[in-house]
């Protein structure tokens, strides 16, 4: 009792004069090395560098950062038409932090992006990549146009031949059909 008296009075000065912190705005960077350190690990166990890095998965990740996340030209063809992972550096740049939380907690992309994965992170975990991907900087140029499914793409492309759905199975007109893009 006489412990926890002593400890309130020597405390309270020290206390008394410490501002209280003020609520954090949305956009103020905190911890921003550590946010960028996690974003750089989701980055590459997400699999995001797999398609949106040249030469990624054929390198056996061996792509040096300051190419990661610039795009491809190799097209993924199935029948919603011929899609190329975007060039995040140069799309994320391009939109403020809180653009970016709630664009990637909505966006619906053709297939093969997983981009549930992304709608199914934690905002932390979304702000993190954010951090990483614009602390790599703008960089490298647009990935070509989605191609609708009549038009034939040039090589290099993989393509992707599905199996015929089950009736019964969900969500399976996304990936047979050409959905609009979002
Ligand atoms: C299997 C390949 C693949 C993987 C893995 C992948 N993407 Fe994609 N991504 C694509 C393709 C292809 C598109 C273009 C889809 C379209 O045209 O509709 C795309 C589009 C996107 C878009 C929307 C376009 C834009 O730039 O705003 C975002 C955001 C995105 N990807 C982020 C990610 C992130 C983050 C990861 C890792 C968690 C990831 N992707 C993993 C292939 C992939």
């Amino acid at each position: 009792m006489r412990t926890g008296l002593f400890l309130l009075i020597s405390t309270f000065p020290l206390t008394a004069c410490q501002p209280s912190p003020a609520p954090r705005a949305q956009d103020e960077p905190i911890a921003t090395p550590d946010l960028i350190a996690k974003g750089q690990y989701l980055v590459k166990i997400g699999g995001c560098n797999d398609c949106h890095t040249p030469g990624y998965a054929q390198s056996g990740g061996k792509v040096p950062k300051q190419h990661w996340l610039t795009g491809s030209g190799q097209g993924f063809m199935g029948p919603w038409g011929t899609t190329y992972p975007s060039n995040l550096r140069l799309n994320l740049s391009k939109m403020s932090e809180a653009e970016w939380l709630v664009y990637s907690s909505t966006f619906h992309t053709r297939p093969p992006m997983p981009d549930f994965t992304v709608r199914d992170m934690s905002d932390d975990d979304r702000r993190a990549l954010y951090r990483f991907v614009t602390s790599l900087g703008s960089a490298g140029t647009e990935a070509p146009a989605y191609l609708p499914p009549d038009q034939q793409p040039p090589a290099p492309y993989f393509q992707l031949v599905l199996p015929a759905a089950p009736a019964d199975a969900p969500g399976q007109e996304h990936a047979t059909k050409a959905p609009a893009a979002s």
